[in-house]
């Protein structure tokens, strides 16, 4: 239906009288001196919790499978009858895989929202960004699967229930040198991303020391279309491996770019290989490669095989590492929550600082001085699209 002139006539009169009200509430704020920034105070009977992810992006698996973990575990606990007697909701913005939006979604989430706690990021540069706001509010964070060691050094407030690239990085290492007996491994890193950086520096040093030599680093930025260059150098270094610890969209670029290359060492990955994503851009170039990750949906622990039928009746597919750390994050929390004597941030976060045995689908988790987890890293395979276990690397003493 076309639009006549009484539409526009009353289309002014309220805007007009929406302009008034919103003045109006500004001034009826600064008059009683209070915050000028509109949000509504989250309803007395819930428990609001942010997070702030990478829905959109080409990170978006990791904000998505993130939400899929929180959103399990709230549907559980509310079904339950909630925290505290009350129902917990779960708030999501959109980090798009950027560092700028996650501190902003941060800031969002607790000063408009007023969440008692947040949950995210899942990469380690957007987690450093985010955390710094939670910090700064006094509001407690817990990341997922950000394993960077800087995340959780930006202070008291910032926790994560994963392992650290210090680990990973050495974990990689171990199985290349031992079980592939790889005694030359080219890297091919995301310059742009704390996650990446750090996780070859830690691999280069663990792999140097089990005597084994980094052929060449050769960097990239995320979202690169073109790795001919790096990889054409790598090539001429002849390495037993390639070691390229990025996120899965780069990863399956580079992993096709590589065999038509005709560069035929098997590739290497730590946990940002982790999406259904990764099988479908890599195809048949990324089959035989391994990487590193936090669970394996093939381990027969009666947690893990729980959380499997939990999720299955609800989605379809195999859930990746990030739904199970996210769930494990949300639970973790909600546990904290029972035991803090009130909700403050100041009270949740040693709730959750003393963390200890929590029995997670990823492994147990014992919150540490540091605000971070020790725990086992399992080591994947590619075999028909689906990353299949190989091994279990245990935590580091
Ligand atoms: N560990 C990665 C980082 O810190 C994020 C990640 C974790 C991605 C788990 C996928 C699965 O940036």
């Amino acid at each position: 239906m076309a639009r006549g002139p009484n539409h526009s006539v009353s289309r002014i009169v309220r805007r007009a009288s929406a302009a008034i009200l919103a003045l109006a509430a500004t001034l009826v704020l600064s008059a009683c001196g209070g915050r000028t920034t509109p949000g509504p105070a989250p309803a007395p009977d819930e428990i609001l919790v942010g997070h702030y992810g990478s829905m959109t992006g080409s990170e978006a698996t990791f904000g998505r499978s993130s939400d899929e973990g929180f959103l399990l575990a709230v549907e559980e606990r509310n079904a339950k009858g909630g925290v505290k007697g009350k129902k917990v909701r779960v708030k999501t913005y959109d980090t798009q895989g950027k560092t700028q939006e996650a501190g902003t979604a941060v800031t969002r989430l607790v000063t408009d929202d007023k969440v008692v706690a947040l949950l995210g990021e899942v990469a380690s540069s957007l987690s450093i960004a985010g955390g710094r706001v939670a910090q700064q509010y006094g509001v407690p964070m817990i990341t997922p699967a950000s394993t960077n060691p800087a995340v959780t050094q930006v202070g008291d407030m910032v926790f994560r229930v994963c392992f650290l690239d210090s680990f990973q990085g050495e974990a990689v290492a171990k199985f290349a040198a031992r079980s592939l007996k790889a005694k030359k491994v080219a890297i091919l890193y995301d310059q742009g991303q704390a996650y990446s950086k750090g996780l070859k520096d830690y691999f280069g040093a663990a792999f140097a020391a089990l005597g084994g030599t980094v052929t060449t680093e050769q960097a990239y930025t995320g979202g690169d279309q073109d790795f001919s260059a790096q990889l054409t150098t790598i090539r001429e270094t002849m390495p037993d491996a390639v070691f390229v610890p990025g996120y899965y969209t780069d990863a399956g670029n580079v992993a096709i770019q590589a065999r038509r290359l005709g560069l035929t060492a098997p590739l290497l990955g730590g946990d940002g290989w982790d999406s259904a994503k990764l099988a479908e851009i890599g195809g048949a170039a990324i089959e035989g490669s391994y990487f590193s990750n936090h669970y394996s949906h093939e381990d027969p622990r009666p947690e893990v095989q729980a959380f499997l039928a939990a999720y299955r009746a609800k989605h379809h597919g195999t859930p990746d590492a990030m739904v199970a750390l996210a769930y494990d994050a949300a639970r973790l929390l909600f546990d904290a929550m029972d035991r803090a004597p009130s909700l403050s941030g100041k009270d949740l976060a040693a709730a959750i600082a003393a963390t200890k045995d929590f029995a997670g689908v990823t492994g147990k988790i014992t919150i540490d001085a540091d605000r971070n987890a020790n725990k086992s890293a399992v080591i994947v395979q590619m075999k028909g699209g689906v990353p299949t276990f190989v091994e279990s690397i245990p935590p580091a003493e």
